[in-house]
């Protein structure tokens, strides 16, 4: 120990540099399982993730203690330098990403992004039209239970009975009839091609602004793989920890004429201190997402949930909508006799993680469900390709047709650990 080492610790002023097992076993190891169960799990959620460690590192970086009210150049506090280097290159390469005339990086949820957007442009008792949460919207384009449902009047759009696309007939006659200030499009249980244009030759029809929170599919939109809605939307908001691959938080593009409203919607109209820590991961995101290595990972994402969806569909579950053409897909379990609920406990019990969830038309509550959501953007990260998805479904239909039968579960999730081990994460 040096001098001044012995006379930190001597006066307890060493605790800057205690590690966390010294400070906080209960903590440290939780960490521990957490990593250990992400590497011994098949991770299917289709809005989870595994982040690189450069995006790690950002997150887990000093600009944590810093507090950062304003943007760069305009702050509320001193001491800002760095914070505004961080924040300008995260607000350029969002831009570049998507072809954008403005970023505000500062959302620290995909929700508070939409939120930002709702203040900007919409007053109490406005009319808004979402998808149907149901038929795979999400909560905060207008579900009551969010507060997107309590104070706007909400119109809800669907998919077709007949092939459980999204209806843009009826969107166009809802439309027609209620005239709302916004309609918001993007969802988080939809594995067709959105067709922006078509949303936005709608919201002309009747003077409605038009935003597309593309919180599922951002990574396949910076990466060309599906269409963007930035040359249609007003808005278009999206959380960057899905296929994006940064850390834990929301983003929203806009055309320049709503950049400053917009702006001081985020702050002081709906958050405080930016997250500066997360805005510099968010920022080494989007580096890595502006590469070729990329791109092919998200074009390897697609050909592993059509795969997986395919195979799936081989050993005789339904695809909902039959097939998909992005990272995810829905399937109704319960037409096999088993709930989306204990679908999802069974595969756990098996090590692999998927959600329970809802499919158009359900017979079944919210939190029963027919359907299980599968995903395949971080089996991608960690390597998985088409051969692997063809193991994996045929593991999934083997417990979800043993209905957690023990031996089953056991001989599976043995199986799941080989292929884990095969495919280490970090
Ligand atoms: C389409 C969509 N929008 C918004 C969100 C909300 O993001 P967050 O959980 O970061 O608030 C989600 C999250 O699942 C989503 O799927």
């Amino acid at each position: 120990m040096s001098i001044i080492e012995e006379q930190r610790a001597a006066t307890g002023h060493d605790f800057l540099e205690r590690s966390i097992d010294s400070v906080d076993k209960e903590i440290a190891d939780a960490i521990r399982l957490e990593t250990q169960r992400q590497n011994d799990t098949l991770e299917l959620i289709a809005s989870e993730n595994h982040v690189s460690k450069a995006v790690l590192t950002a997150m887990g970086s000093v600009f944590t203690n810093k507090y950062a009210e304003g943007y760069p150049g305009k702050r509320y506090y001193g001491g800002c330098g760095p914070t505004d280097i961080v924040e300008t290159i995260a607000i350029e390469r969002a831009k570049k990403l998507f072809g954008a005339e403005h970023a505000n990086v500062q959302p620290h949820s995909g929700s508070q992004a939409n939120m930002s957007v709702y203040f900007t442009v919409l007053k109490p008792g406005d009319t808004i039209m979402g998808m149907d949460l149901s038929h795979g919207g999400h909560l905060t384009h207008g579900h009551p239970l969010s507060y997107s449902g309590r104070d706007f009047k909400v119109i809800a759009y669907h998919v077709r009975q007949e092939d459980e696309r999204i209806d843009y007939d009826e969107m166009e006659r809802l439309a027609d009839e209620h005239k709302p200030r916004l309609i918001i499009c993007g969802a988080s249980a939809y594995s067709r091609v959105i067709d922006f244009k078509r949303i936005r030759e709608i919201c002309d029809r009747n003077g409605s602004l038009m935003m597309a929170d593309i919180a599922h599919i951002a990574g396949l939109v910076a990466a060309g793989l599906h269409p963007s809605p930035v040359p249609f939307a007003d808005f278009v908001t999206t959380t960057t920890h899905k296929t994006l691959r940064g850390p834990r938080a929301g983003l929203i593009l806009c055309k320049e004429q709503y950049a400053k409203d917009l702006d001081r919607s985020v702050f002081p109209g709906v958050q405080g201190g930016p997250l500066v820590h997360i805005i510099a991961a968010k920022a080494v995101a989007f580096a890595e997402a502006a590469t070729a290595e990329f791109r092919e990972y998200q074009a390897q994402i697609i050909r592993n949930a059509k795969a997986l969806a395919q195979a799936f569909a081989d050993t005789g579950f339904r695809v909902v909508s039959g097939g998909t053409d992005n990272h995810m897909f829905l399937t109704d379990v319960f037409a096999k006799g088993i709930t989306g609920k204990d679908g999802q406990n069974v595969l756990e019990a098996a090590n692999i993680t998927v959600n329970k969830n809802t499919i158009p038309f359900d017979t079944q509550k919210p939190m029963v469900a027919s359907g299980l959501r599968l995903g395949t953007p971080a089996v991608t990260t960690r390597g998985l390709r088409e051969p692997e998805m063809k193991t994996i479904a045929g593991l999934i239909a083997r417990v979800l047709e043993a209905k957690g039968d023990a031996a089953t579960t056991e001989a599976v999730k043995k199986e799941v650990k080989e292929l884990c081990d095969r495919f280490p994460i970090y």
